[in-house]
């Protein structure tokens, strides 16, 4: 039987977290990356080790956290440190990081253009059954050219990236609910009897997608459950996030939400806070932070609009994040805002991650509640 758009939302309402009452989804993002969202030579505690990286999912899932989103990196940015060239695979991480937590959801990020639609489906899906219906992809249609380069690929000019990728999409969506093998002659792919069992649990495995252009947002507003952006201003963020919504409503009928990911830096007092953030910068890493703006600049429209005019210093300590510095009162305001222009969630990374994630779970998160954005 076919899951109508209603049951889709039924179910999700009843089963998957990002669907869940709490008005502000939060979770961890680029944790699998070194260096996450921090273009600096600041001490860090991260670790790009097992035992580590399983300790911020558990405790993120401890918290109530809805996702745990890793970034697809195969090559860093250079400069000193070498920003996110030591990474975990996501698939693989996904898998197992969902064998090991109980109510979180566990993406993977997946290379459209490098990972074939039905590989794609397959892991999904185990991913999915891994989880017990918690699995969700974030996908990306190409970025950064110097990786493409290491797999011998050329990326696509900017708008056959999405045709490409609406093309997988469709072909991932029929795998996961076509009970009969079939055909499929397109422009990227032809395919023979194509088939995959077993199904997803979710009737639909949570789609991502970060594309802001206004090719990309059209492409998540077809496909995509939920939106991840970058923004300048919360004006902007207002803006951003109506328009997407009524394309996905008036041209596709359908409900999408939308999502921002922050850099977090909360202590005791505010001036701790601006002193963590003020060595964050004395060492910034500016050799890497020339290099992925760069290629950002080059190959990327979400960030120029709002990015460029502005500081490096946004990207050192944020990459592109929004930047969430303060007491916890403070923080808590900041997550609201954010919050009251109609983002859904706010993904999260931090300096030292286990320890500030303990920190915010315990002064954080029950301000959170109070102010009326989690249960
Ligand atoms: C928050 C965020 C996370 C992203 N994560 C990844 C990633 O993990 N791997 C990747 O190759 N691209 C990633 N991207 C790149 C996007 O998928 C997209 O290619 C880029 O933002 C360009 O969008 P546009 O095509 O609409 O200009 C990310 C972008 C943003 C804003």
């Amino acid at each position: 039987m076919k899951t109508t758009r209603d049951d889709l939302a039924e179910y999700r309402r009843r089963h998957v977290p990002l669907y869940n009452g709490n008005r502000l989804k939060l979770g961890l993002f680029a944790m699998n990356c070194s260096n996450g969202m921090i273009i600096s030579k600041a001490a860090t505690s991260q670790r790009i080790e097992w035992d580590y990286q399983l300790g911020l999912a558990q405790k993120a899932d401890a918290l109530g956290m809805e996702v745990f989103l890793p970034v697809a990196r195969w090559q860093g940015s250079g400069g000193e440190i070498d920003y996110m060239g030591t990474n975990y695979e996501t698939h693989t991480y996904a898998a197992a990081m969902a064998a090991s937590t109980s109510n979180i959801m566990t993406f993977a990020t997946v290379h459209a253009p490098i990972i074939h639609p039905i590989v794609a489906a397959k892991m999904a899906t185990t991913i999915d059954h891994i989880s017990g219906g918690r699995f969700g992809m974030n996908v990306v249609m190409g970025w950064l050219t110097p990786e493409f380069a290491m797999f011998g690929l050329a990326q696509r000019d900017h708008e056959a990236r999405y045709d490409y990728g609406s093309e997988w999409m469709d072909i991932i969506d029929r795998l996961w609910t076509e009970s009969e093998p079939f055909d499929h002659v397109g422009t990227f792919h032809r395919l023979t009897a194509a088939q995959s069992k077993p199904k997803p649990i979710q009737p639909r495995p949570v789609v991502f997608n970060a594309g802001s252009s206004p090719t990309g947002a059209r492409w998540a507003a077809r496909h995509a459950d939920f939106n991840f952006t970058s923004f300048g201003t919360v004006e902007d963020a207002q803006a951003y996030s109506t328009s997407i919504r009524a394309t996905a409503r008036e041209e596709f009928g359908r409900e999408l939400g939308v999502l921002t990911f922050a850099v977090v830096i909360c202590r005791d007092t505010e001036a701790e806070a601006q002193a963590v953030l003020d060595g964050i910068l004395d060492d910034a890493d500016w050799v890497a932070a020339e290099n992925w703006m760069s290629t950002l600049g080059l190959e990327s429209h979400s960030f120029d609009a709002h990015m460029f005019g502005e500081m490096k210093r946004k990207f050192i300590a944020g990459a592109g994040a929004a930047r969430i510095v303060g007491t916890p009162e403070q923080v808590v305001e900041q997550l609201k805002d954010i919050s009251d222009a109609g983002m859904d969630g706010v993904m999260l990374g931090f300096l030292n991650w286990q320890e500030e994630l303990d920190y915010f779970g315990e002064r954080v998160m029950p301000l959170l509640k109070e102010a009326g954005l989690r249960g």
